[in-house]
C-alpha cells in the first residue's frame, strides 16, 4: 500500500509574511477535514521562508521540504545550503533535480544522484524529479530520456534505502503551461517507471516506491490522475499559491464542494 504525497513546490514566491498568511488559511480548510486517503502533504517554501513554515506548522502533520540542497556537508562554498542544514530547519524532505535545475542551472544526474546520497545520509527524504521535453516526447524518445535519468540519478542508491525516496515524473512540456499529460499519459509513463526500477537494482522495493506526477496539477484534475494504480501523488507549483486551490487538492479524497 502506497501512501498518497501531495507537495506544493512554491520556486521563487512566497516572502515570510506571505508564507505566514498562506499557512494559517490552508491549515484552517485542511485541519477542518477527515482525511480518509490519510495524504501525506509537504510544503517546500524558499530557504528564507523555512523558519517561518516551521512555526506555522508546529502540532500539524504537515512536513517541509527544501526546493535544492549541496551534497557537501560543510566548508567554502559560498551560497549552498547543506542537507544537515535542511534538517536543521525542520525539513523532512529536498525536491532535487527538479527540471528547471536541470536546465537552467544545468544540474547533471551524477550531481542529482550525489544530492540524494548527501540527504539519505543527513536522514532527509530526496523528491527525485525525472521528465522529458515536448522535442523528446514528439521524437518517441520518452522512455530512452527517463530511463537514462533513473539509471543516473539512482546510481549511488542503496536498494534498502529505497523507501526512503520519492520520485517525481514532471514531463517538462507540462511544467507551468497549463497543459497537463492527460491521466492516460501520466499512468502510462508511470508504469514504465515503475516497470523498469523492477527490472534493475530496485526489484524488490519498485512496488512500495512512490511516484507523483507534477505538471500543470490543478484541483480540477488531481482526482482524475489520483485515480490511476501507479499515480501516487502530485507535486504542485502554480496551483500551490493559493491556499484554497492547494487546499482542495491536497483534500482529493473529499467530495468536491461545488460552492468553492
Ligand atoms: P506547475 O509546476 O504545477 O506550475 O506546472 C510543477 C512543478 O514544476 O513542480
Amino acid at each position: 500500500m502506497r501512501r498518497p504525497i501531495i507537495a506544493a513546490n512554491w520556486k521563487l514566491n512566497m516572502l515570510r509574511h506571505e508564507a505566514q498568511a498562506f499557512l494559517v488559511a490552508f491549515r484552517a480548510d485542511w485541519d477542518a477535514e477527515t482525511h480518509e486517503a490519510s495524504p501525506e502533504i509537504i510544503i517546500a517554501p524558499p530557504f528564507t521562508a523555512l523558519e517561518t513554515a516551521a512555526r506555522a506548522l508546529n502540532d500539524c502533520n504537515v512536513a517541509l521540504a527544501g526546493q535544492n540542497v549541496f551534497f557537501e556537508s560543510s566548508g567554502a562554498f559560498t551560497g549552498e545550503i547543506s542537507p544537515a542544514m535542511l534538517r536543521d530547519a525542520g525539513c523532512r524532505y529536498c525536491i532535487v533535480g527538479h527540471s528547471e535545475r536541470r536546465s537552467l542551472f544545468a544540474e547533471t544526474d551524477q550531481e542529482i544522484s550525489r544530492k540524494a546520497h548527501a540527504l539519505l545520509k543527513a536522514g532527509v527524504r530526496p523528491i527525485i524529479c525525472v521528465g522529458e521535453t515536448l522535442e523528446e516526447r514528439e521524437a518517441g524518445k520518452t522512455e530512452d530520456v527517463l530511463a537514462a535519468q533513473l539509471d543516473g540519478s539512482l546510481e549511488d542508491l542503496e536498494p534498502v534505502n529505497a523507501r526512503d525516496i520519492v520520485l517525481a515524473y514532471e514531463p517538462v512540456w507540462a511544467i507551468g503551461t497549463g497543459r497537463t499529460a492527460t491521466p492516460e499519459q501520466a499512468q502510462e509513463t508511470h508504469a514504465f517507471i515503475r516497470a523498469h526500477l523492477q527490472a534493475g537494482r530496485l526489484r524488490d522495493q519498485a512496488k512500495t516506491l512512490r511516484i507523483q506526477y507534477g505538471g500543470s496539477v490543478k484541483p480540477d484534475n488531481i482526482r482524475a490522475l489520483m485515480a490511476r494504480p501507479d499515480i501516487d501523488g502530485a507535486l504542485v507549483g502554480g496551483a500551490s499559491l493559493r491556499p484554497d486551490s492547494f487546499a482542495r487538492i491536497a483534500c482529493f479524497d473529499q467530495p468536491e464542494n461545488t460552492s468553492s
